[in-house]
């Protein structure tokens, strides 16, 4: 780079972009702003506004090596908005077309807005959409459990951050064996699908890249401690759920996969847990446990399940029978 010029607005621009992912721009027919990439060291356009998105231009990039686009701040909303327009067209179609294909797709987006609800959590609008969307979608994935497996593969392979993968994962378990259990009315299904999948918006207090590192600090450690109360705090009067449903997310961790504390109450305490809350708490443990993170291996479901053993077997003997039996089933392959 010769000119000064050209220095400077290099800086300039260094200030003003903003870090995005692919997966934002994936699926969408065209972008509504430049996209910039790093180059050779220099930030160039690398997409054009309404320039057109399809599989070759990505992977065209990746193999560039431009692992890292942006878009200038002041057009991160425009991303934001076609987003969350490409969140209710599915959501709208979820019936129509290919169901395998559509929970996939419902699955991305609806994660997305999860990350744009965790960067601005009092935000209503991004609240609301993800309500609504996340109703239809619990239906949908209750009546369908013959996708949940693939689904998951599917999920996995998106590579979310941790953060924002692990509601829904933990989410996909937990409709699944309130399914195989034969328990619940639809209407009931919405509420806890919402439940299990909003019970960790009270994380959005940390930074998503401060869950990256090994140890996270005493003070985010205190504050993932109390994100249960953060949570209700965030939901309170804002989300649709009654007073027993917002008491599960209060009580939703029995066990930290973080710091392998355990949380369970001892059967002296006066504190009894439901079915509900018990299996809400345990398909958190296990799809936490399954999954990989930055700082770990993925454990085996059968590590995670002797987990699941030694925390509630005893209290709790036919919920484990019917995890277990609930796993068995979910990974016919293995
Ligand atoms: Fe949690």
């Amino acid at each position: 780079m010769k000119n000064p010029f050209d220095l400077l607005e290099q800086n300039s621009l260094a200030f003003k972009l903003t870090p995005i992912s692919y997966r934002e721009i994936f699926h969408l027919v065209e972008v509504p702003c430049d996209i910039y990439g790093n180059v050779d060291g220099l930030f160039k356009v690398v997409i054009h506004k309404r320039g057109e998105v399809h599989a070759a231009i990505i992977k065209d990039l990746i193999s560039r090596k431009i692992k890292n686009i942006f878009v200038l701040e002041e057009h991160r909303t425009l991303l934001r908005e076609v987003q969350q327009e490409h969140l209710r067209s599915v959501t709208r179609s979820l019936s129509i077309g290919d169901s395998q294909e559509k929970a996939k797709l419902m699955a991305n987006a609806l994660t997305l807005n999860m990350g744009y609800l965790y960067e601005d959590p009092t935000n209503d609008a991004i609240l609301s959409l993800q309500v609504q969307s996340a109703k239809n979608f619990s239906l949908f994935l209750y009546n369908k459990p013959q996708l949940h497996e693939t689904l998951f593969k599917e999920f996995i392979k998106q590579g979310h951050h941790y953060v924002l993968s692990q509601p829904f994962i933990s989410t996909l378990f937990f409709i699944g064996v309130l399914k195989q259990s034969r328990l619940y009315a639809e209407k009931d299904i919405e509420l806890f699908f919402l439940t299990s999948y909003l019970k960790d918006v009270g994380m959005s207090a940390i930074p998503v890249e401060k869950f990256n590192e090994e140890e996270l600090d005493e003070g985010s450690k205190k504050l993932l401690a109390s994100h249960p109360q953060l949570s209700l705090n965030i939901l309170k009067g804002r989300a649709p759920l009654p007073p027993n449903f917002m008491k599960i997310i209060e009580n939703h961790h029995i066990f930290s996969t973080l710091t392998n504390e355990k949380t369970l109450h001892d059967k002296e305490d006066e504190l009894i847990y439901g079915f509900e809350t018990i299996m809400m708490a345990v398909m958190d443990t296990v799809a936490a446990m399954i999954t990989p993170r930055p700082f770990r291996k993925p454990h085996t479901l059968f590590n995670a399940l002797d987990v699941v053993r030694v925390l509630i077997s005893e209290q709790y003997p036919q919920e484990f029978k019917l995890i277990v039996h609930y796993f068995r089933n979910f990974f016919k392959e293995q």
